[in-house]
């Protein structure tokens, strides 16, 4: 991090202009015609007085790339030819990333060979299909000869092994090639990498003997559940309209690139996974699913829908009008009207769910009741409170329920989910998910609000708190919590607070990146995940409006840390409260002056408690 210039890396991606000491862009994070998002090189940090983004070169990689922090290190690893030794790889782990990146070497030779064979049969059809020349290039599309063996004979002469073309299935277990005669859409991960093709006959007819679509089997390096179809060409788009569109065809994605429609993702067919989702969430809370208006292609929404609920994501579906999907739509449409027709004809997923499933009912009241319970269970997903509610009024319109009774089925749905299965993928527990009455803010979150602190200490440590007086995050914090450092819980909290306050007595800069170099690797590894954790939401109800989106070192963010420094002396204190009383308890009921000395004690403690707890407005009398 300290290599790393903050100027040098924004102006990989924007177009920075001096304005005094900083420099100054257009801000990539919100919509804006005049810029207020400033870069300065002295402290090292950006900032955008617009929309309160900011932090150093990792936190804009995370913010502009959609990178964890671990992948935001790597970028500037290799931006500044530093070499990361991550964990000391054993034998096997090295085998294993040499054989996964000359797997990479592989597709990358398959995708070329497949694009200088696109001329002719292959070149047409696209070109048939309205693609343009930059679209194919763009999305690397090629063209699989009608051949046998081209593949797996051009790829031997290069000296790459058939065992290789076996492991990612692009030559069959007889030696001949996997894809034929069909036009390649190439599939990359989330780095752009090539990790598995899809091919498409050519013919546009369906029903032949051949299926429309062949798609590479799984492989060490293409995880089908993992990925999803478009989703480096998006990602940035994604994270701009701070919506994603999710299509289901390969040629639906394309369209809409070339349309200008560029925050798309294709789930490719099939039913969507956790995972994928998780990776959407990654760029914005915000989903669109844009269906075919047919049966399959409603059905797909609808099971896509619950599970994106889960996740706490917002969807709104737009079903299209059958026959069309979204390529042929647009075609049909143009992109003016298009737009204008997505705008108008999204419904939010109740809406959609109700228009679908009460349709079919022909006012019979027992179908009709199972469909009620269908979109009940589908509100009792919705982990906010506040949104579910809204939605059971929605709902009430819809069924002329009352909302009483709707309100009632939704807590019971509501309590029959299962508990979050992910919660490893980076879902926390939401208070709402496992609870049909309002998250209760309980004030003592076990541990964490020591590591919060941390957090706003490694984050903002370097920043100025008060203007005024010249005085720093770091120093601001440590001098607040000095004196109730020795009854930290966490050993590495307490560690990071005793090593920062020796730098700010050194005159050094207190931040991430001095611990995430630390030789203890523990703790570097502890303040990787916590700072990546910053970019997931926060669950605990406290943070949860504050803590992950004010990241400005301005005064709401000053606000947050010094609410989580008053938390952290309130549970400090607490504890010695209790501690106190049990010595009481302990104490022989004969030794007066002992015991006069701990109440005077505990009357002191209580006082500070208080005044803590009023302070925060837990209390109030
Ligand atoms: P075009 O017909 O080329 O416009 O493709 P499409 O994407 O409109 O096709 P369709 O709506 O039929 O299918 C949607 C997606 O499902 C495709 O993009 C494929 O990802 C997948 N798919 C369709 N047919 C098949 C198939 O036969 N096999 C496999 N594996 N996937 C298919
Ligand atoms: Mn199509």
């Amino acid at each position: 991090m300290e290599s790393a210039r903050i100027e040098e890396v924004i102006s990989d991606f924007l177009t920075l202009r001096r304005a005094g000491a900083n420099l100054t862009a257009l801000c990539p994070f919100h919509h804006e015609k005049t810029p207020s998002f400033s870069v300065s090189p002295i402290r090292n940090t950006f900032k955008c007085f617009g929309c309160g983004k900011g932090g150093n070169a990792a936190k804009f990689l995370m913010e502009h790339e959609g990178y964890s922090f671990p992948e935001a290190l790597r970028w500037l690893a290799k931006k500044y030819n530093i070499e990361i030794q991550e964990t000391k790889p054993t034998p096997e782990q090295l085998a294993a990333h040499q054989e996964e990146e000359s797997l990479f070497i592989v597709n990358d030779f398959t995708l070329k060979f497949f694009q200088s064979k696109l001329p002719g049969a292959g070149l047409n059809y696209l070109k048939n299909r309205g693609f343009a020349e930059a679209t194919i290039q763009k999305f690397g599309l090629g063209f699989a000869p009608d051949s046998w063996d081209a593949l797996t004979k051009a790829a031997t002469q290069a000296g790459f092994k058939l065992e290789q073309l076996q492991k990612l299935s692009l030559t069959t277990s007889s030696g001949k090639d996997f894809f034929r005669n069909r036009v390649i859409f190439p599939i990359h991960n989330l780095n752009g990498k090539p990790i598995a093709f899809a091919g498409r006959i050519l013919s546009s007819a369906n029903g032949g003997p051949l299926p429309k679509y062949l798609n590479s089997p799984e492989s060490t390096i293409y995880h089908k559940s993992q990925t999803l179809y478009g989703i480096h060409f998006a990602k940035r788009a994604i994270r701009h309209q701070d919506e994603c569109i999710l299509v289901e065809g390969y040629t639906d994605l394309i369209a809409l690139h070339q349309a200008g429609i560029e925050n798309v993702v294709a789930s490719a067919g099939t039913a969507l996974t956790t995972e994928q989702l998780l990776l959407i969430r990654r760029f914005t809370p915000n989903l669109h699913i844009l269906y075919d208006g047919d049966l399959a292609g409603i059905s797909a929404a609808l099971r896509g829908l619950d599970l994106a609920l889960e996740l706490d994501l917002n969807v709104k579906v737009t079903p299209l009008p059958h026959p069309d999907d979204p390529d042929s739509f647009l075609r049909r449409l143009g992109i003016a009207a298009f737009t204008e027709y997505l705008a108008t004809h999204a419904k939010d997923f109740i809406t959609f769910k109700a228009s679908i499933l009460l349709a079919d009912t022909d006012n019979d009241p027992v179908k009709k009741a199972t469909a009620v319970h269908s979109i009940v269970d589908s509100i009792a997903r919705v982990a906010d409170p506040i949104k579910r509610s809204f939605f059971i009024k929605e709902c009430a319109s819809f069924t002329g329920l009352s909302e009483a009774i709707l309100t009632a089925e939704t807590n019971k749905a509501v309590l029959a989910l299962p508990l979050p299965k992910a919660t490893f993928l980076g879902v926390r527990d939401k208070p709402g998910v496992n609870s049909p009455l309002e998250p209760v803010p309980t004030g003592r979150e076990v541990g964490g609000v020591e590591s919060h602190l941390v957090f706003f200490l490694l984050e903002h440590g370097a920043e100025i708190a008060h203007a005024s007086e010249n005085i720093t995050v770091a120093e601001h914090i440590l001098a607040h919590i000095e004196d109730v450092l020795e009854h930290f819980e966490d050993p590495r909290c307490q560690r990071i607070c005793r090593e920062s306050i020796e730098l700010v007595l050194a005159k050094k800069p207190v931040n991430a990146g001095h611990f995430i170099a630390h030789e203890d690797l523990d703790l570097s590894s502890f303040v990787s995940s916590l700072m990546h954790k910053e970019d997931a939401p926060i669950a605990p109800n406290l943070e949860q409006a504050s803590f992950n989106t004010k990241t400005d070192g301005g005064p709401s963010c000053t606000e947050d840390i010094n609410k989580t420094i008053l938390r952290l002396r309130l549970k400090t204190i607490s504890q010695l409260c209790e501690q106190n009383l049990q010595r009481i308890k302990d104490t022989p009921p004969d030794d007066e002056q002992a015991l006069a000395m701990l109440l005077k004690v505990h009357e002191k403690l209580n006082t500070a408690r208080r005044e803590l707890a009023e302070s925060l407005g837990l209390v109030r009398f």
